[in-house]
Formats: structure tokens, sequence, C-alpha cells
């Protein structure tokens, strides 16, 4: 029972493949650190191993090393480089496969379609065969460039490339999803073998299958879906990748009683989450680890980053939101802007061409139009007067603060010159250049006199 209980919980270690240059993307950037739906594919497929339990994550490294180790290691995964592309097999021993015990996995780098628990079952269904070796495979239409998986009467025997294959090999549509789990010790015994013995004179991570079971190993192919399968080769690859990603999520928010006027074009990052009955209209985007609360309503065109909505609140087409926090039935918009650490209490009433940056704002204040507000700690009760601006910047190149108490009035077009503080229930008067302390409950008026000259003609 304890042996059969330690072999049950043997170590998950993952060697993720990633040092190719993937040339047909025709981009600067490394092929693994595109992003799919807003995650680099490579963290993506991180993410999925480290939650199906990987606890050891080694990423073979080539390409783009530099920008690749800044992804990947603050995720806790180790860094291992391949000077030369030889090959998958050459890839995978670039990895020190030597230096780990129990359960190898072999994932692709450019598969953002990984999901946590399909690997898990994988691996399960690994350990359940009893097998040393185990290749995935999935069933597809169009088997195209990848690897066939030729079977000899239902048994796997080896898997053979486009480019070493006949034409019967190419009819098959069985194909290697370049995903693989092994025994460690297997792993490395087989990878020893392996020679460069193909058209292209690589190292071939396809041939430990045959070689596999020339040795009497227990070889196996494991069905896997079409997603294990999905390896990103160029941009057209990408968008169908990403399309499927936020397919996945929208289900979720759907699901969850989200209420999408057209689906296909709201846009929603996997760690979003959306109260039930919030209303989203067409080309709404939600980034990041935003959540907003339910009876929400988000207009056209709204785009929301790492911020967190209450409930019942109305954001209006045209609102850019980041980093900001707003209470319940706060509205915003048309076309306001919410720049980072914007804290906006509950009733608070933001209107159109309004921008806010590091601001707080007390319940129920109001700012409706045509306004700047940066550094500013706004009262509750408070009304903001149409092109009211905080001159926050000053010359010696620092921001100051606006202190605004609570229930002022401020009529349009006052400028607020940093550091200033306003009293509670103070009056601002339209047109004033405030540069000095207002006491509470004053009436401050900072503007030239209006000088009438009757009969005047230019
Ligand atoms: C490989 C498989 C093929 C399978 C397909 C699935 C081989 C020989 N063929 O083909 O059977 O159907 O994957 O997608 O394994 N890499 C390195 N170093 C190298 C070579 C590759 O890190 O020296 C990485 C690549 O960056 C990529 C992965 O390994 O992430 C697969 O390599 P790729 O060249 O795409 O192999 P395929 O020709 O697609
Ligand atoms: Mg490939």
């Amino acid at each position: 029972m304890n042996e059969k209980k330690q072999e049950v919980e043997a170590s998950i270690s993952v060697i993720v493949l990633a040092a190719g240059k993937g040339t047909r993307m025709n981009s600067p950037l490394p092929k693994v650190l595109h992003p799919a739906a807003g995650l680099p594919m490579v963290r993506r497929v991180l993410k999925a191993a480290e939650l199906a339990g990987a606890k050891e994550r080694r990423v073979v490294v080539g390409h783009g090393e530099a920008l690749v180790r800044k992804v990947i290691e603050p995720m806790g995964a180790i860094a291992y480089r391949q000077a030369e592309q030889n090959g998958t097999a050459h890839a995978v021993l670039a990895a020190d496969p030597a230096s780990l015990n129990g359960i190898v996995m072999i994932l692709n780098g450019d598969n953002p379609l990984y999901q946590a628990e399909e690997l898990k079952a994988l691996i399960e269904e690994f350990k359940l065969s009893r097998a040393d070796l185990a290749v995935v495979t999935a069933v597809v239409k169009n088997p195209g460039s990848l690897g066939r998986i030729v079977r000899e009467r239902g048994e796997l025997r080896a898997i053979v490339e486009v480019s070493d294959a006949g034409p019967d090999t190419l009819k098959i549509k069985e194909i290697n999803s370049g995903t693989y789990i092994a025994k460690a010790e297997v792993l490395v015994e087989l990878l020893s073998m392996v020679k460069p013995q193909n058209k292209k004179g690589e190292y071939y991570l396809t041939d430990i299958i045959s070689l596999g079971r020339e040795a009497s190993y227990r070889v196996v192919g494991l069905k896997g879906s079409r997603n294990v399968a999905f390896g990103v080769n160029t941009q057209a690859e990408l968008a169908l990748a990403t399309n499927v990603l936020f397919k996945r999520n929208r289900k979720k928010a759907l699901d969850a009683g989200v209420i999408m006027v057209d689906p296909s074009t709201t846009y929603i990052d996997d760690e979003v989450k959306i109260g039930s009955g919030t209303v989203i209209y067409p080309s709404v985007t939600l980034r990041g680890e935003t959540q907003i609360g339910s009876c929400t309503v988000l207009e056209s065109q709204v785009h929301i980053t790492d911020s967190l909505l209450g409930e019942s609140c109305h954001i209006k087409a045209g609102s850019y939101i980041e980093n900001s926090v707003l209470g319940p039935r706060v509205h915003a918009g048309p076309y306001a802007r919410l720049r980072p650490e914007t804290v906006l209490s509950p009733d608070v009433h933001i209107g159109n061409f309004v921008e806010l940056k590091k601001t707080k704002m007390g319940s129920r204040s109001k700012a409706g139009h045509l306004t700047y507000l940066g550094d500013a700690v706004i009262g509750e009760d408070v009304n903001i007067g149409c092109g009211t601006i905080t001159c926050n910047y000053a010359p010696d190149r620092k921001k100051y603060v606006t202190e605004i108490g609570n229930k002022v009035f401020v009529g349009s077009d006052v400028q607020f010159v940093a550091p200033v503080k306003i009293g509670d229930s103070a009056t601002i008067a339209s047109g004033s250049t405030i540069t000095e302390e207002v006491p509470a409950e004053a009436l401050a008026i900072a503007r030239g006199r209006q000088v009438n000259k009757l009969g005047w003609r230019p």
C-alpha cells in the first residue's frame, strides 16, 4: 500500500521546449513571447504546468534568450540554454533531464491552449497505464506538417515526420502533439540513443518512441484533445488561439450570468471576474485582474485594466480605466479617462471628457465635464465645475497635491495651483486661479474684476 502510494505521488517535472526561432511568425519578438489573449504563450504553458502539479519547471531557451528569461524566471521556472537548435531531442537534453526524478512531462512553449485539467488527466492516465513512456496524440482533420503516429494492430509503433514519410503514412490523421510523459530514467536512457538519422539531420525527440519499443519499455499513445496539439507557427495561428481563449473566457462569464450584447466582440482576460446581471455592450475589453460587481453596465468601447468596479456602476461609451477602484453606483463617461490610483467612493459621478489620476473622491462628489484632477484628495458631496484643472505639475518637475474638503462647491473654469488646500463647505468662484489655502465656509474669488469701458470701439 505504502509503495503504491509513493508511486502515485511521484514528483512531476516539466520541460518546456522554447528555443526555436519561429521564423514563420515574421516578427521581431521571440515566438513564445507572442501574447495569446493578453499573456505570452510560454507563460500560459508554465501556468498550466504549475496548476497540473509540476513543481520543477524547466524551459529550454535559445532565440531571444534574454527576453524569454525575463518572462519565465519571475514565474519560478528555470532557463536552460540550448546554444544551437539541433532538434527536439537535443533540446530536451539541454534541460539536464538526468538531474530529474519521477515523472517528466515535455511541453511545447508555443502551445497557448494547454489546460491544466487536461495535463493533469493525462498524467493520471500515464500512471494508471503503468507505462514507461507516453506520447500524447490527437486525431485531426488536416494533419499538415505534424508528425504521424504509426500503429501496428492498434499498438503504437513509431512517429514519422512529414519529411521522412511516404504517401500512405501521410494519410494518417492521428498526429504527434509534441507532448510526452516519461519516467525520468527511461527518458534519459532513450535520449542517449537518439541519432540524427533523418532528412534534416536533427536529433528528433520523436525517435524515443521506436527506441523505447525496441528496448522493451512500455510505450503508449494517450489520446488528447485538439488543444494539446495546437502549436502556433504563424500569426494566423496565434490569432486563432487568441480567439479560442477569449471564447473560453466569454463562455465562463456567460455561464455566470453576465449579459453580453455581442459576445464575439467582448474581450475578457483569464483572471477577470464579473458579477451576474452585468450588461456588456459591443467592443468592450476587460484586462488583467479586473473585477466587476453585479448589475453594472459597460457601454461600447469601454477598456478596463486591473481595476475594481462595484455593483450597479454605469460606465458610458468610450471610457478608459486603469488601476482604479470604483465603489458601487459610480457613473463615469462617456469618454472618461481614469488613470492609475483613482479611487472613487460610492455614488460618485464623473462625466464626459474628465481625466483623473491618483485622485480620491468621496461619496456623491461630482465632476461632470471637461476636467483634469491629478494628485487630488476630494471629500464628500463636492461639486467640481466644468473646466476645472488641478495644476499638479510644477517647474521643479515634482507633483503636488490639491486637498478639497467636504461639501465644497467649485464653479466652472477653476485652476488649483498645488499644493493647495480648500476647507469644508468653501465656495470657489468661477474663473478663479487658486494659489492659497481657502478656509472652511469661505468664498474665494481669484480673478480680475470686470471692467466695462462704455462706448468703446476698436
Ligand atoms: C515537432 C515534432 C512533430 C510534432 C510537432 C508538434 C519532432 C522531430 N517533431 O515538430 O512530430 O507533430 O512538434 O507541434 O520533434 N525546439 C527547440 N530546440 C530545437 C528544436 C525545437 O527548443 O532544437 C522547440 C521549438 O521552439 C518548439 C518545439 O521545440 O517549441 C517543437 O519544435 P518544432 O521545430 O516546432 O517542431 P515541429 O517541426 O513542429
Ligand atoms: Mg512546431
